[in-house]
């Protein structure tokens, strides 16, 4: 369980006294008692401030920050400052710089700008975190670490190119399997010698950001920088637990973030934390699905909601003030799909550079007395009166939607067939038709035990790794339903086509094979014209992005295409398969269909939604010991009623027992308990 040393949802986040005088800090601890923050996030860049030169170290400020705030009991979530390198160090070390994906090597300047194969910054950030723990691994406020801070970005230095032909030879062992796997014979690439490899960016196979001649070295770029970024977050891990072997160590997370995969971070974290920032018209459904993505990276443990904004961002285009009750919703949010900690940046606005305009808990005009201090103050005090109760509840989805980065790199490195083609977007018209009726979904990678889930959507899966067909088999042949999409099946985890007809190694489970995939122009359409009627599913949809042209096999249509050359043809198919069923849907539909879908497969399998609510009524549900805790969130700006069921049911945040039909406020949020 993350909150162990104090059992409630931890309520705080950044906070940079760094930037003030002690009078301010005084009056921070003030407020900070006013609105019930238990929790601070610090020293997360200070790397400066600690570091002069190369060998004096100065914690003394921070050794004061430490001592005010316990005095206060207000616990700690140290960070340990290695998320942006002082300028003396890029000075003196010019290793520490990375080199752009146009190849240009950077001055010094911004943040996340270290280069994570250079020897200088790797020797300086483990000195640096193991002095920290060194100093610090006696204190009783520290509950967590915090490594860096939203660890990202590539770099293409030499450094990195000599470091990537290790990690290749690691890899691959031999030249001959690196040609095989990147296909070399293709444009006369055949590699002699190591040393001829070099980073794939805008010089070389690339442009654009994510075009490349090659896939293959394009694809093992991509993972090697996010190994090379892992093995920065280790090295500090290790150094931290040599000193403190029992406070657990994270880094904050940024959601689907595409440069890092996370189902390999989190093996090395302790605990998940992440950073939810989305902006005013960001579906509900997709910030759910984000949440629900952390929660799945350690298989269903609570995560840490690290950072979020009380009022306004600064760094989106149009940047609008967070409505009155949203920030308790949105908290509530993330709680609801598996937060253990309702965490802000910041805690008190800057007074310069880049961030001044981005909200905090203490606004610049520095009192109590303002909207975004006073719902802070609320919510801190409805999170302790909470208590514990909630705390490591889990999520019993029987329905998981997947989600892979090395898939989506691959796809998104792709020429052809479609630039239309987003993998998450594709992922989140399931999850959103999901959503919207009110079942418990899980976002899970494709190494995740299937047997838990009664029904299993892959969509777009082209990337197709080694043993997975097999688990989806398995999974079928004992009673599962799975459904893939369109451009599944394509490639192994190299990039190369698994020959013998499309979706290669889920041919047999899916029970069709693709002839084509057929690209469609911006604004075209094709039809979903089903058979007969299906559950709520009649007449005909709308389809596009691709349509794959298929052939069944041992599978049943179920639609054919409604336009076009491949008209009268399969674009929605079932395949039975031991004891369960396969659906592959050949197209990208239309929210309509996909509703109707998720319904009839639902139905089918005996999973239940948690409730019926009207529009943009959010409903999920978290469990512990045998009892229901079940969220209710009113996105919409006006009260609503919906059905609670006959069971007598109490609303923590309020006491009152409900049971049929119920209203709840605007933005507002129950907690439902059933036993
Ligand atoms: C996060 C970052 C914070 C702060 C915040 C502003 O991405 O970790 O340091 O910059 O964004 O929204």
């Amino acid at each position: 369980m993350i909150n162990e040393k104090f059992p409630k949802i931890w309520y705080g986040g950044d906070y940079n006294p760094e930037q003030w005088d002690k009078a301010t800090m005084e009056e921070d601890m003030r407020m900070f008692n006013l609105a019930g923050i238990d929790v601070a996030t610090v020293n997360v860049f200070s790397w400066a401030k600690i570091q002069r030169d190369e060998v004096s170290y100065d914690f003394t400020w921070l050794d004061d920050i430490i001592e005010r705030l316990t005095k206060e009991n207000i616990y700690l979530c140290l960070a340990t400052s290695t998320g942006a390198h002082p300028a003396w160090m890029a000075k003196k070390y010019p290793d520490v710089l990375r080199v752009d994906y146009e190849g240009r090597k950077r001055k010094f300047g911004g943040r996340h700008n270290s280069c994570p194969n250079s020897p200088t910054y790797r020797k300086y950030a483990k000195i640096l975190a193991g002095k920290l723990a060194e100093r610090y691994k006696d204190h009783p406020q520290i509950v967590m670490w915090h490594v860096s801070n939203e660890y990202g970005g590539y770099c293409y230095c030499d450094n990195c190119e000599k470091q990537f032909r290790v990690w290749l030879k690691e890899r691959y062992g031999t030249l001959e399997a690196l040609n095989k796997a990147w296909n070399t014979s293709f444009w006369s690439h055949t590699f002699y010698d190591w040393d001829e490899i070099v980073a794939p960016n805008a010089l070389s196979e690339e442009w654009s950001g994510n075009r490349t001649n090659f896939q293959g070295i394009s694809l093992d770029y991509r993972r090697f920088q996010s190994d090379s970024l892992l093995e920065c977050f280790k090295m500090e891990r290790d150094e931290l637990k040599r000193w403190t072997p029992d406070i657990p160590v994270t880094t904050n997370l940024m959601g689907f973030y595409p440069e890092l995969d996370y189902f390999k971070w989190a093996k090395e974290m302790d605990v998940v934390s992440w950073d939810n920032y989305p902006s005013m018209d960001t579906p509900f459904s997709f910030t759910a699905m984000a949440h629900n993505l952390m929660r799945g990276l350690k298989s269903g443990q609570p995560f840490m909601l690290m950072e979020q904004t009380p009022g306004v961002q600064n760094w989106q285009p149009y940047n609008s003030a967070k409505r009155p009750g949203v920030m308790r919703l949105w908290s509530y949010q993330a709680v609801a799909h598996g937060a253990d900690t309702v965490m802000f940046f910041q805690l008190r606005r800057s007074v310069g550079a880049c961030e001044k305009y981005h909200g905090a808990v203490i606004e610049h005009v520095g009192h109590e007395h303002t909207r975004v201090f006073r719902e802070c103050a609320e919510l801190g005090k409805e999170l302790q009166q909470l208590g514990d109760t909630i705390l490591d509840a889990r999520s019993e989805a029987k329905v998981a939607v997947m989600y892979d980065w090395e898939n989506r790199w691959a796809l998104e490195l792709s020429s052809g067939p479609s630039i239309a083609l987003n993998y998450v977007n594709e992922v989140h018209k399931y999850y959103d038709a999901l959503y919207k009726q009110n079942i418990q979904t899980d976002m899970i990678s494709v190494e995740e035990d299937l047997s838990k889930y009664k029904v299993v959507i892959a969509p777009v899966m082209y990337m197709v790794k080694p043993g997975f067909a097999e688990r989806v088999e398995r999974f079928v042949a004992q009673g599962g339903t799975f459904v893939t999409t369109f451009f599944s099946g394509i490639v192994n985890e190299n990039d190369l086509v698994t020959l013998g007809g499309y979706p290669g190694e889920l041919r047999n489970v899916m029970g069709i094979w693709a002839e084509e995939i057929d690209a469609l122009l911006p604004g075209h359409q094709n039809e979903i014209v089903l058979r007969q009627d299906w559950g709520g599913l009649r007449g005909s949809y709308s389809c596009g992005i691709l349509c794959d042209v298929i052939h069944a096999e041992t599978a049943e249509v179920l639609a054919e295409y409604g336009a076009d050359y491949y008209k009268g043809t399969p674009v929605l198919t079932r395949n039975k398969f031991g004891n369960g069923q396969s659906y592959y849907v050949a197209s990208s539909p239309d929210a309509d269909f996909l509703q109707g879908l998720i319904a009839n497969l639902c139905e089918e399998q005996g999973v239940k939604p948690l409730l019926n609510t009207p529009d943009g009524v959010e409903v999920a549900e978290r469990v512990k010991n045998g009892t229901s805790y079940l969220f209710v969130m009113n996105h919409n700006a006006e009260e609503m009623t919906f059905d609670a069921g006959a069971s007598r049911q109490r609303d923590l945040l309020t006491g009152k027992t409900i049971s049929g039909q119920a209203t709840i406020p605007a933005r507002g949020v129950m907690i439902l308990e059933r036993a």
